[in-house]
């Protein structure tokens, strides 16, 4: 992966306008919770579904030496997808990795949150904003804080009607966090297995929660209400000055109970508020945000989330070259914990199956390059208003350097969420690069029979693990979706990737 990347640069646009998501907004569906347990049936049936197909994938390769015997070029297939698999078994010993059931009282879920908690535990929890991939690294970054103050974290329920309509989901239902559980010892449940999702304030107590100011301005979340969660933000000052932002001023913040209090009791004073309950002690401790947390390292050399969300370290000198990507310091609740959070079977079967019928292959070749070409609402997001997206060349530029790496005959799979403007996907098609075409394919269909009112969320997610596939990856500079697809090639694939900047 070249240089850091790029996030979206206002708190308006990260993800937004989709066009298909803006006419999704006016869906109206209220799933109570069970949603997040009738999937896990769907689940496992899809498991099953991918074992055969790699009982397929056994007999393609038998007709694949055939066809090189007989003098075709040999193209290496792809047999491993995902994140590498962990060597680690946490459960080994008791038999199971650490749960609701464990983590949890007995009385969990419960109607007020203070019944669910284990007296002798900590917790770490916040609320997430944003779309499906800003929500997703919030969590990486609530995981990776839990991890390092030993903490449990409770992983707020997702919701953003602007994009997928009013179904909610927990994340598990897109991605294998129980994998991730069992094989990292991860110690996490999700909010509805604290206390139930209750949208009308009908069922359960309000519960007031007070939470930290996090590490950005993007404070307001979009699912405490929903589990009856009276949520209050104190912009209390952390010690470390300028780094207070940094990972290492939330460890110390977290573990120094006196300074915290002292400071919190200072700002209720100066505010004239009252402070919730659980601010007063050290069992469950929450913050407004911790999307793209860095570490002291990556602050002190200049980097900075808001400067545009490149993302670049401005180090003078060759030590960021001879930096490993996992020891520049940003990003990395990526290297601690998300290159371990494999998609789930689900995901996995639609994008494969997109990916065959794409290529016209019943397998994936190893060599690959993926692009993702961000549209939406970024053509009319500049100083111009207008013509504000990248034309086709300059992804060829990007892609070129890219091919010098790859074997001649390389692929190139393209996905976008451009589907009307005919010139630039005829640009696309005539360059013979293969564009996933979901309405060719018929992809609603088979999530909305799949996911049911959850099939957006899906659909957001199933295009990340297409473009996961790359040996190397060009992708749109702004996009949450981009960065995440840089983050998994290099991790997963040892890839290498390239942004195209979109016009200022
Ligand atoms: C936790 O794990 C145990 C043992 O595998 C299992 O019996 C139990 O159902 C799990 N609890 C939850 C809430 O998933
Ligand atoms: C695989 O894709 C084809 C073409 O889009 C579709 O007809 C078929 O239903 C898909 N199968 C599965 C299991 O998703």
């Amino acid at each position: 992966m070249a240089p850091y990347t790029s996030l979206a640069s206002s708190s308006h646009d990260v993800e937004l306008g989709h066009p298909e998501a803006k006419a999704r907004g006016d869906l109206r569906i209220s799933p109570p919770q069970g949603l997040r347990r009738a999937s896990s049936l769907k689940r496992r049936q899809q498991e099953r579904t991918r074992r055969f197909a790699v009982g397929g994938g056994v007999a393609a390769a038998l007709v694949l030496l055939l066809w090189t015997f007989t003098g075709g070029r040999r193209e290496e297939r792809r047999e491993v997808f995902g994140p590498p698999p962990s060597l680690v078994r946490v459960g080994a010993r008791a038999g199971t990795a650490p749960n609701a059931t464990t983590l949890l009282t007995s009385a969990a879920p419960a109607r007020s949150y203070h019944d669910a908690l284990r007296p002798d535990l900590r917790y770490l929890t916040l609320d997430t904003w944003s779309g499906w991939s800003g929500q997703f690294l919030t969590v990486l970054s609530q995981l990776y804080l839990a991890h390092l103050t030993q903490r449990v974290a409770i992983i707020p329920s997702f919701r953003d009607a602007d994009h997928y309509g009013d179904a909610m989901i927990t994340a598990d239902l897109l991605m294998d966090f129980g994998k991730y559980r069992r094989e990292h010892g991860a110690l996490f449940v999700f909010w509805d297995e604290v206390k139930p999702l209750d949208r009308a304030h009908a069922t359960t107590e309000r519960d007031a929660i007070g939470c930290y100011m996090g590490v950005n301005s993007f404070e307001g979340g979009r699912s405490f209400d929903e589990h009856n969660l009276d949520q209050t933000i104190w912009r209390v000052p952390r010690p470390g000055g300028h780094l207070q932002n940094s990972v290492e001023a939330l460890t110390l913040f977290d573990y120094d109970d006196e300074d915290r209090l002292k400071r919190l009791r200072k700002f209720a004073d100066k505010e004239g508020r009252e402070i919730p309950p659980n601010m007063l002690d050290s069992q469950l401790l929450c913050y407004s945000s911790l999307w793209d947390l860095a570490h002291a390292g990556a602050l002190t050399t200049g980097w900075a989330w808001y400067e545009g969300f490149r993302g670049q370290q401005r180090e003078a000198g060759e030590l960021k070259d001879m930096l490993a990507l996992s020891a520049r310091g940003t990003h990395p609740e990526w290297w601690a914990v998300g290159q371990y959070v494999d998609f789930a079977p689900g995901i996995w079967d639609i994008a494969l199956n997109a990916t065959h019928h794409t290529l016209g292959l019943d397998y994936v070749p190893k060599n690959l390059i993926t692009i993702h070409l961000r549209r939406g609402d970024f053509k009319s997001w500049c100083s111009a208003g207008e013509n504000c997206t990248p034309t086709v060349d300059r992804y060829i530029e990007k892609l070129e350097p890219l091919l010098d790496l790859s074997p001649p005959g390389t692929k190139i799979l393209v996905t976008t969420d451009e589907q009307d403007d005919g010139d630039f996907l005829g640009a696309i098609d005539a360059l013979g690069w293969y564009r996933v075409d979901h309405r060719a394919l018929g992809t609603k269909a088979i999530l909305d029979a799949r996911y049911g009112e959850a099939a957006p969320w899906a659909d957001a997610v199933v295009d990340q693990a297409i473009l996961s596939l790359g040996a190397h990856f060009v992708g749109t500079s702004g996009s949450q979706v981009s960065l995440l697809t840089e983050l998994r090639v290099a991790a997963w694939n040892g890839g290498e990737t390239r942004l195209v900047e979109r016009p200022s």
